[in-house]
């Protein structure tokens, strides 16, 4: 049997030290699941994967990361992770010539932990997490995540489970909508924009992805405020809201001291300061030590290249020997 394997299981913002990030303009190949890595060698500095060792990618994407870690030390294996089953099927072509070092799981952060117990596979050598969404996921109008492309309200990460966003705004009231919009967008306009939606869906006027941005626009103007579409924030917090992202990455911290071993590292690469803060204040805690005070940012180059790197922060921790403590309630 190949070795390639596919195991198919089942705050508030500090919006003035931070770029929000923008819907992107370039259009990817949906296809070829095309995603331009983002820090890539940064985190290939801070994994520093070794001979023999065993590490874990959570958000494997288009594998730019575990190919990268693979590529640097052809003695390495890698679990990677995606709950995204079209991520995972893109992957099979890709990972070809290093198949016999790579184990997909379709699964999301918070089965990390169970799904390596079944795979037998103890703490791992070093673990990386590049969150947020894919370009591939963000270009194809069908999921529905762009504003820019008419598509179904739906912007799941995976198709197959969970409610879409159509949904969502259906069952929250106007209230629980504007505080989803507010908190996970940092949008102040958030009441306003929220009754605009509710309204919408009642005239039986929203349907696809232009119809919730015609809804937000109707609430706030077509002004683009600190060069952002009047929409974007708006989106990114039903996204956030309809994958659970940030109670995700909040069971990814509370598993890690069980997933990653003494002297391995954890490399979690934000993009929105409520994902970093929720990394910075796991990585305060024991067994964590910080590698650097402050995240590192990408090079000027990188995000001369590419619009998505603008607002990464990268936070690395080493984990030190000692019982496992759990970041669950910091
Ligand atoms: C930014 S992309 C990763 C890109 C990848 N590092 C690369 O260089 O190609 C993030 C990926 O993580 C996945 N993802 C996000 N949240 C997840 C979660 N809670 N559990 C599992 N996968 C998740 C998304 O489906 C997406 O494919």
């Amino acid at each position: 049997m190949s070795n390639l394997q596919l195991a198919l299981p089942g705050l508030l913002m500090e919006p003035d030290e931070w770029v929000w990030r923008d819907d992107f303009d370039e259009v990817t190949d949906v296809k070829r699941f095309e995603h331009a890595t983002v820090m890539r060698d940064e985190i290939v500095r801070a994994i520093a994967p070794r001979a023999g060792g065993v590490y874990v990618d959570v958000t494997f994407g288009g594998g730019g990361h575990t190919i990268a870690l693979l590529e640097v030390e052809p003695r390495a294996r890698i679990v990677a992770f995606d709950r995204d089953p079209v991520a995972i099927e893109a992957a099979r072509e890709r990972l070809a010539p290093v198949a016999d070092r790579v184990t997909l799981v379709q699964a999301p952060f918070s089965a990390v932990r169970e799904q390596l117990d079944l795979l037998g596979i103890g703490r791992v050598d070093g673990l990386v997490a590049d969150l947020g969404v894919s370009s591939p996921q963000l270009d194809d109008p069908e999921r529905g995540m762009s504003f820019r492309r008419e598509g179904p309200i739906d912007m799941r990460m995976d198709r197959e489970s969970g409610e879409t966003a159509l949904e969502l705004i259906d069952r929250l009231s106007d209230d629980e909508l504007a505080n989803v919009i507010y908190e996970y967008g940092d949008e102040r306009r958030s009441r306003r924009i929220a009754r605009s939606i509710k309204k919408a869906l009642l005239a039986h006027e929203l349907h696809t992805t232009l119809d919730l941005r015609r809804a937000i626009v109707r609430a706030v103007g077509p002004v683009r405020v600190g060069g952002i579409d009047p929409a974007t924030r708006s989106f990114q917090a039903i996204r956030i809201a309809v994958n659970g992202e940030l109670d995700q990455l909040a069971a990814l911290l509370a598993s890690l001291p069980e997933v990653v071993d003494d002297g391995g590292h954890a490399a979690i690469l934000s993009f929105q300061s409520l994902e970093d803060r929720l990394v910075k204040r796991a990585f305060a805690v024991e067994p964590w030590r910080p590698t650097t005070k402050k995240p590192q940012v990408p090079t000027d180059e990188e995000c001369a290249m590419n619009s998505r790197a603008r607002s990464a922060k990268l936070r690395v921790a080493r984990r030190e020997p000692g019982p496992v403590a759990s970041a669950e309630g910091e």
